[in-house]
Parts: C-alpha cells; sequence; structure tokens
C-alpha cells in the first residue's frame, strides 16, 4: 500500500479550568474573531469542535464541557489532545478543578499553556497565579520554568493574539505529524440522534484523510459518509489531519473517546461492528456474572 509523506499537522488544543473561570467566553471569543464565516451564514450550529486560521498558522479546538470527555478519551487511550489551555480566572486563582486539569494533562502528558483570564478585573491578581500554580509545579517562564502565561480577556480580548501564538509556538517544539494521503482514522469527540439527519458525529480526523462516500467504523457502528459538515455547517469534501468535523451516515451514536477508522466496503465495516458488538456484550454479561 501506498504510504503517503508526513506533513506538519495544526495542534488540537483543550481548554480546560475551574468552574466559570472563562473557558467558553474564551473560545467563543476566538470563534466570533477567527472562525471565518461560511457561505450558511455564520456559526449558527454548536459542535464539539472547531479550527482557526490564524496568521501564523491553524489550531483546532475541542470544546469539552468540564473534563468527562478529555478523562474518557484518556481512559480508552486516544490521546487526541496536543496542548491543554489551562484557564484560571486572574480574581479567583488556582480552584479544585484547576489542579484536578494539572493533573490530567500531566498524567496524559500533554503540555500546558495558561491563560489567566479576567485579567480586566479589578482585582485580578496575575501574580497570585503563578504563585498558587507554581506550588503545583507549573512554573512560568519568566520565572525559570517551562511553561508559558499569557494574560487574557475573553471580554476584551486582550492577549488572546498572544495566547494563540503561545499555543502555536508550543506546537512548533512538538513537531506534530500526519499522513495526508491515506485512509483517515481518528477518534470521535461527540455524536448524537437528530430527528431529521439521524446520527450526526463530531470527529477529528487525526491522520489520512477523511471523504464524503467512505466507509468507516466508529466504535460499535459504522456507515457510509453520507455528508461532512464543517463548524459553520458548510458542506466540506474532505477534512485532513487535524480537522474535525460532523458526519452523517453512521447507523448509531458512538461514545466520545471511541476511534474511528475507514474501511475499504461495507461488508468489512458490518464484520468488524458486528464483532465489537459481540465483545461489549459478552464484556457486560461477564461483568453482571462477576
Ligand atoms: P463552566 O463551563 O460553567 O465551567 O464555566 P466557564 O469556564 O466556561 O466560564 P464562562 O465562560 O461560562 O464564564 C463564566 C463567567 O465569567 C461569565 O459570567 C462570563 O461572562 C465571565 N467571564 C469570562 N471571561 C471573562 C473575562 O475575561 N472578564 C470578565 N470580566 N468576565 C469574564
Ligand atoms: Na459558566
Ligand atoms: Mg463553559
Amino acid at each position: 500500500s501506498y504510504e503517503g509523506e508526513e506533513v506538519v499537522r495544526a495542534p488540537v488544543v483543550s481548554v480546560m479550568g475551574h468552574v466559570d473561570h472563562g473557558k467558553t467566553s474564551l473560545l467563543d471569543y476566538i470563534r466570533r474573531t477567527k472562525v471565518a464565516a461560511g457561505e450558511s451564514g455564520g456559526i449558527t450550529q454548536h459542535i464539539g469542535a472547531y479550527h482557526v486560521e490564524t496568521d501564523h498558522g491553524m489550531v483546532s479546538f475541542l470544546d469539552t464541557p468540564g473534563h468527562a470527555a478529555f478523562t474518557a478519551m484518556r481512559a480508552r487511550g486516544a490521546q487526541c489532545t496536543d496542548i491543554v489551555i489551562l484557564v484560571v480566572a486572574a480574581d479567583d486563582g488556582v480552584m479544585p478543578q484547576t489542579e484536578e486539569a494539572v493533573h490530567h494533562a500531566r498524567s496524559a502528558g500533554v503540555p500546558v499553556v495558561v491563560a489567566v483570564n479576567k485579567i480586566d478585573k479589578e482585582a485580578a491578581d496575575p501574580d497570585r497565579v503563578k504563585n498558587e500554580l507554581s506550588a503545583l509545579d507549573v512554573i512560568p517562564e519568566d520565572w525559570g520554568g517551562d511553561v508559558q502565561f499569557v494574560n487574557v480577556s475573553a471580554h476584551t480580548g486582550q492577549g488572546i493574539d498572544e495566547l494563540i501564538d503561545a499555543v502555536l509556538l508550543q506546537a512548533e517544539i512538538l513537531e506534530l505529524k500526519a499522513v495526508k494521503d491515506v485512509p483517515a482514522k481518528g477518534v470521535v469527540v461527540e455524536s448524537s440522534l437528530d430527528r431529521g439527519r439521524g446520527s450526526v458525529a463530531t470527529v477529528l480526523v487525526q491522520n489520512g484523510t477523511l471523504r464524503q462516500g467512505d466507509i468507516v467504523i466508529a466504535g460499535m457502528h459504522f456507515g457510509k459518509v453520507r455528508a461532512m459538515l464543517d463548524e459553520a455547517g458548510a458542506k466540506v469534501d474532505g477534512a485532513g489531519p487535524s480537522i474535525p468535523v460532523e458526519i452523517l451516515g453512521l447507523n448509531g451514536t458512538p461514545d466520545a473517546g471511541d476511534d474511528f477508522f475507514v474501511v475499504p466496503d461495507e461488508r468489512k465495516a458490518r464484520e468488524v461492528a458486528n464483532f465489537r458488538m459481540g465483545k461489549f456484550r459478552t464484556e457486560r454479561i461477564e461483568r453482571q456474572q462477576s
């Protein structure tokens, strides 16, 4: 089989942090200002992942509320995040879920870039954040450590370009590579059943290129990719490495963290899916009996 050439791929970034420290606001700001409005009239749909083109390169963001998806993916061994943006509110400092996020990132071996958010607030105290994170061994570069800290405001937009540059710098160090011209494989970010459209799954392509018409396995499910949509809901023909995309056509709803990959034909897809389904049932029965 043809082995395609390795190309540099965009970093896949998860935004984590304590409740109300501004993860969604930060992503919203980036989405609003950096994601080009699609032909369908802008960003109307929510999808759990999107990518932005910047002057210095592309970044893909996984919008994972809470740590559930990250943990699920980690538990399945699917290393789908390259970099964690750890959001810490400058007026609140390090909180239990901040600490938890640090531990998640560390045990997954994923580097962290710290976004010290809400810097616009009167009570903002970025040095306190540096102190508290240093105590967890997350030490800022300007204090002799190797972690980039960027002061930002998801309200005013201050520091956001700098934050994206910090992520891209971290990505450069990681030398992220993938092969473009092979059948796609990757990970499921989320999926749901839509009244009109049936199964809708957001998948992140990690290697290869996914195309409309491809036959895919996703967890225990399979199907022919009937349509592919980007974060703006616009139809796309293909998605390469690090690109998240919504796919229609699966015969069920795979879980976050499930793997997906392209197979040669529908017979093979059915065979693998049935095998996995059978294995799953057996394991469940064994669990119930023990
Ligand atoms: P959860 O998903 O519930 O954990 O919260 P979150 O981390 O996504 O925080 P969210 O974006 O919902 O923001 C929480 C609150 O903080 C909202 O009222 C935001 O408007 C406010 N907020 C977020 N970022 C900023 C900021 O940079 N400056 C100020 N002043 N307020 C902010
Ligand atoms: Na919130
Ligand atoms: Mg949120």
